[in-house]
């Protein structure tokens, strides 16, 4: 499908969904404003891909990204509860050890970019449409 509408009304804050667009995982994340403070809270001199948090959202507590590792392409854990969410509120690779943030980019392991974000529109205030 070149577009995938996703409802958000169901996630929950703090939680998190994927969807499948081209073939690809997107993660959705519901942000609480502890994961928005300390995504802001970040120095732009500290990260490898510098990207403020306010450029990769459109709205403050929904994150949208491609789920797949800047490295080599692996999967990033941090979708679920019980998944480790890496050393900075967010995901990590199990492959060889990326740890992202809580607005997806890189801060920590060999990856060099941050998770992408899709081209995406709200078509309401609980809906995106993706690509
Ligand atoms: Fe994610 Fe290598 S593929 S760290």
């Amino acid at each position: 499908l070149a577009s995938t509408e996703v409802d958000l009304a169901p996630v929950q804050l703090g939680q998190a969904v994927t969807v499948m667009w081209r073939g690809k995982p997107v993660f959705i994340r519901h942000r609480t404003p502890e994961n928005v403070a300390s995504a802001r809270a970040t120095p732009l001199t500290e990260l490898k891909d510098p990207a403020t948090d306010q450029s990769r959202v459109q709205k403050d507590e929904w994150l949208v990204l491609i789920g797949v590792c800047t490295h080599l392409g692996c999967v990033p854990l941090g979708q679920k509860p019980t998944d480790p969410h890496g050393d900075y509120d967010g995901w990590f690779c199990p492959c060889h050890g990326s740890h992202y943030d809580a607005a997806g980019r890189i801060r920590k392991g060999p990856a060099p970019l941050n998770l992408a974000v899709p081209g995406y529109t709200f078509t309401s205030d609980t809906k995106i449409r993706i690509g």
